[in-house]
C-alpha cells in the first residue's frame, strides 16, 4: 500500500512507534520556531536543561506578538530573547520584522522538513511541503535539545481540489468553505493533505493561507505537495536549492476524502464570533462597517496586500470607515513601499501598522464598542479584538477592500458592477522577494553570548518527583468547560508577567475565584475539582505551570481537554478522571486523600486510584496515561525528566 505525503515525512523522521492512527509516535524535529509570548519560557527551560547549544538543524526566535514595547517588561523580554538566541545558536528576528509564520515561510521553511513551533498557527508552511506542528513551549525546549516530539499519529484526510478559482474568489474562500462544511472541530486528530488539479493552480502564498487556517479546523497540520509553483516561490526568495519534489504515492490510502470544486466558490465571510460561522458575503451585504484591517499571518503577505492596494488605487476609503494595513512581514512592507503601493494606499486613506500580530490579539486598533470590524485574520472569538462586545468578521483582502470603499459589507462582484471600472486584482508575486534582512540576526552575527535577564525575568520552575501520598484541600470546585483563559488570563496586564512565574501565579484562576492563589499559597497546595472538558482553549503551558508552582498536586475532573492534559503531565500534576456522582458529591474545602500509593501505582501502570474524602467516603478515580506520560509524572514533570536523561548521557 502506498503512503500519503504526511506518512512519508513522518516515516523519514520516526524514532519511536508505528504509523497507526491514534498510536503515540516520536518524531525527530529539524526546525523549531518560537515567538515572544511563549519564547521566554522556552529559553528559560532550555537554560534549565543546561545544554550548550541548539541541537536542531535550525531554530528561530521571533518577536511578533507584543512588539510595541509599551512597558519595559516587553523590551526586557525582547533583549532576553536576543541574548538567548545568540547564546544558544538560534536566528533572532527583531520586533517589527514580522510575524513568525510569515518570516519563517520567507526565510527558512523547507519542503520535507519537520517544524515544531510554540504557536498554534505553526502549520502555515505546510503550503510549501513542510510538515509543521504547533506545540507547548516545553516540547520546543526538549526538541531544541535534540529530543523527539511525541504526538498521536493523526488520521490523514485528502482534500482534493478540482477546477480553478473564479474571479473574486480567493484562497481564503477555500478555507472558509471548509470551515463552513467541517466546523472548528472538524480537523481534530487529523492532517489535511491537499491534492488534485485545483491545488496545482494555487501559488505558495495562496496555499499557506489555507494551511494557516487549518488550525481553525482543529487540525494537527495541513500540507500540500511540491511542484513548479513551490520551486518558483523558493527561487523568488533566493532559496531554489532547498526545493525537493514531494507527492503522495499514487495508491496512497487516506482515512477520508473531501472534494472541493474551486470553480464553485464565491466570496465568503465568517460572521461574529466563530471562524466557522461562514456565509456568502452577499447574504450579509449592507451591514455598515466601522473598521477594516488587512494583515495577520493568514493574509498579511505582499500577495495579500497588493490586491487591496490595486482596488484602492485612485479611489478613497469611505469616510465612515477606518482602514488599516498591518503587513505580515517587513519584507512585504518594504517591497510594497519600493513599488509605490504604500504611497498609493496612504493617499486612499489607509493607515499603516508595523509588521506585528498586534490587532489580531487585541494589541492596538481595538474596535469601538459594539462596532463592526472586517479583518483578513483567522480568528474572531468574542473579545479577542480587545473588547468584549465586538463584531468581527473574517474575509479575504478583496472583500475587506470592497467594504472599505463602500463603507458597508458588499460582494466585490456587485461593487465591481456598480463602479464599472473595478477589476478583479488576481494574485501576483513580486519578481524577487528582495527585502532587506537587516532585522534578521543569524547565529553567526549574534550580538550576545550570555543571557541578559531584566528584573521581571525569573527561572523555569522544576517540579519535585511524585510522592506516594497526595492529600490536600479541594481548594476550588469548578464547572464544565473551564478554559486556559480562566486558569491564566491572557490579557496584556497579566501576560506581561509571562517570564516571571512567581508573579504570574498570583493570577491563577483569578477569573473564577480572586482569593484562589492566596488560599493555595496559605494551604501550601492542594487539589482542584472540575467538571467536563477542563482546560479547553489554547496550548498555554502557563495554565499548568502556575498551578504547579502553587503546589497543586492533582486535578480531579470529569474530563480533560487534550492539550491541557498533556501539559498537566508535563508539569507533574496528576490528572484524575472522576464520574459525575463523585463530582456532585465533592465540595470545595473537602479534605481529599488519594489512598492508593501514588508513585507506585503510576510507575506500575495502575489506572484505578482510590480517593477518600473527609475520612468519610471513598470513590474511584481513573488515570489514563501512556507509559511515557507515567515516566514524566513520576519524575515530577518533563523538564526534570529530560534534565535527568541528559545528565545520564
Ligand atoms: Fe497568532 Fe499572530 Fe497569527 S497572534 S493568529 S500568529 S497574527
Amino acid at each position: 500500500m502506498g503512503q500519503t505525503l504526511t506518512e512519508k515525512i513522518l516515516d523519514d523522521h520516526l524514532v519511536e512507534g508505528e504509523l497507526e492512527p491514534g498510536e503515540e509516535i516520536g518524531i525527530e524535529i529539524d526546525q523549531v520556531l518560537t515567538q515572544d509570548t511563549t519564547g521566554t519560557m522556552v529559553w528559560l527551560q532550555f537554560e534549565a536543561l543546561e545544554l550548550d547549544e541548539v541541537q536542531t538543524e535550525l531554530a528561530a526566535q521571533y518577536c511578533d506578538h507584543q512588539t510595541y514595547q509599551f512597558d519595559f517588561k516587553n523590551t526586557d523580554d525582547h533583549r532576553f530573547l536576543r541574548s538567548a538566541a545568540g547564546t544558544y545558536g538560534a536566528h533572532f528576528s527583531r520586533p517589527g520584522n514580522g510575524i513568525c509564520h510569515n518570516v519563517h515561510k520567507e526565510n527558512f521553511a523547507a519542503p520535507g522538513k519537520t517544524l515544531l513551533g510554540s504557536d498554534s498557527h505553526t502549520p502555515t508552511p505546510g503550503g510549501l511541503g513542510q510538515l509543521a506542528i504547533g506545540a507547548g513551549g516545553l516540547d520546543i525546549s526538549v526538541a531544541m535539545g535534540g529530543g523527539a516530539y511525541y504526538v498521536e499519529m493523526p488520521e490523514v484526510v485528502n482534500i482534493r481540489l478540482e477546477g480553478e478559482l473564479p474571479e473574486w474568489a480567493t484562497a481564503k474562500d477555500v478555507i472558509l468553505h471548509l470551515l463552513r462544511e467541517l466546523s472548528v472541530k472538524g480537523g481534530v486528530g487529523k492532517v489535511f493533505e491537499y491534492t488534485g488539479p485545483g491545488a496545482d493552480t494555487l501559488t505558495v502564498p495562496e496555499r499557506t493561507t489555507i494551511t494557516n487556517m487549518g488550525t481553525e479546523l482543529g487540525a494537527t497540520s495541513s500540507i500540500f505537495g511540491t511542484d513548479e509553483k513551490t520551486k518558483d516561490y523558493l527561487a523568488r526568495q533566493g532559496r531554489e536549492d532547498e526545493y525537493v519534489e514531494l507527492a503522495p504515492d499514487e495508491d496512497a490510502e487516506y482515512a477520508d476524502q473531501i472534494t472541493v470544486d474551486l470553480s464553485d466558490l464565491e466570496p465568503l465571510i465568517a460572521c461574529p464570533s466563530m471562524p466557522d460561522k461562514v456565509v456568502p458575503v452577499r447574504e450579509v451585504a449592507g451591514e455598515s462597517v466601522d473598521q477594516v484591517i488587512v494583515g495577520s499571518c493568514t493574509n498579511g503577505g505582499y500577495e495579500d496586500i497588493l490586491p487591496a492596494a490595486k482596488m484602492l488605487e485612485d479611489r478613497e476609503v469611505n469616510k465612515k470607515t477606518e482602514m488599516i494595513v498591518a503587513p505580515g512581514s517587513k519584507q512585504a512592507s518594504e517591497i510594497l513601499a519600493r513599488q509605490g503601493w504604500t504611497a498609493e494606499m496612504m493617499a486612499a486613506g489607509v493607515n499603516f501598522s508595523e509588521a506585528t500580530c498586534g490587532a489580531c490579539i487585541g494589541i492596538g486598533h481595538v474596535p469601538a464598542s459594539d462596532s463592526v470590524s472586517l479583518r483578513t485574520f483567522n480568528r474572531n472569538f468574542e473579545g479577542r479584538s480587545g473588547i468584549e462586545d465586538d463584531n468581527v468578521y473574517l474575509c479575504s483582502p478583496e472583500v475587506a477592500a470592497a467594504a472599505a470603499l463602500k463603507g458597508e459589507i458588499v460582494d466585490p462582484r456587485d461593487l465591481s458592477d456598480e463602479l464599472g471600472d473595478l477589476e478583479a486584482p488576481g494574485v501576483e508575486l513580486p519578481d524577487k522577494y528582495d527585502g532587506s534582512k537587516a532585522d534578521l540576526i543569524s547565529p553567526d552575527e549574534a550580538v550576545d553570548d550570555e543571557l541578559i535577564k531584566g528584573p521581571n525575568i525569573g527561572n523555569a520552575p522544576i517540579g519535585e518527583p511524585l510522592e506516594s501520598d497526595i492529600r490536600g484541600e479541594a481548594l476550588l470546585k469548578m464547572e464544565d468547560n473551564i478554559t486556559t483563559d480562566h486558569i491564566i488570563p491572557a490579557t496584556s496586564d497579566i501576560l506581561k508577567f509571562r517570564s516571571n512565574i512567581e508573579k504570574l501565579s498570583e493570577f491563577t484562576l483569578s477569573r473564577v475565584d480572586e482569593t484562589f492563589a492566596q488560599r493555595a499559597m496559605d494551604a501550601d497546595g492542594g487539589v482542584l475539582v472540575a467538571g467536563e472538558n477542563y482546560g479547553q482553549g489554547s496550548s498555554r503551558e502557563h495554565a499548568a505551570m502556575c498551578p504547579q508552582y502553587l503546589g497543586i498536586e492533582a486535578v480531579l475532573a470529569q474530563s480533560f481537554a487534550r492539550i491541557h492534559k498533556a501539559n498537566l503531565f508535563n508539569f507533574g500534576i496528576l490528572p484524575l478522571a472522576i464520574d459525575e456522582e463523585t463530582y456532585e458529591k465533592l465540595e470545595q474545602g473537602d479534605d481529599v486523600e488519594v489512598v492508593t500509593d501514588v508513585s507506585e501505582a503510576v510507575e506500575s501502570g495502575e489506572s484505578e486510584f482510590t480517593v477518600r474524602v473527609n475520612d468519610d467516603w471513598e470513590a474511584t478515580a481513573t488515570l489514563n496515561a501512556s507509559e511515557r506520560e507515567r515516566r514524566i509524572l513520576s519524575a515530577g514533570g518533563k523538564l526534570r525528566l529530560t534534565k535527568e536523561q541528559y545528565e545520564q548521557e
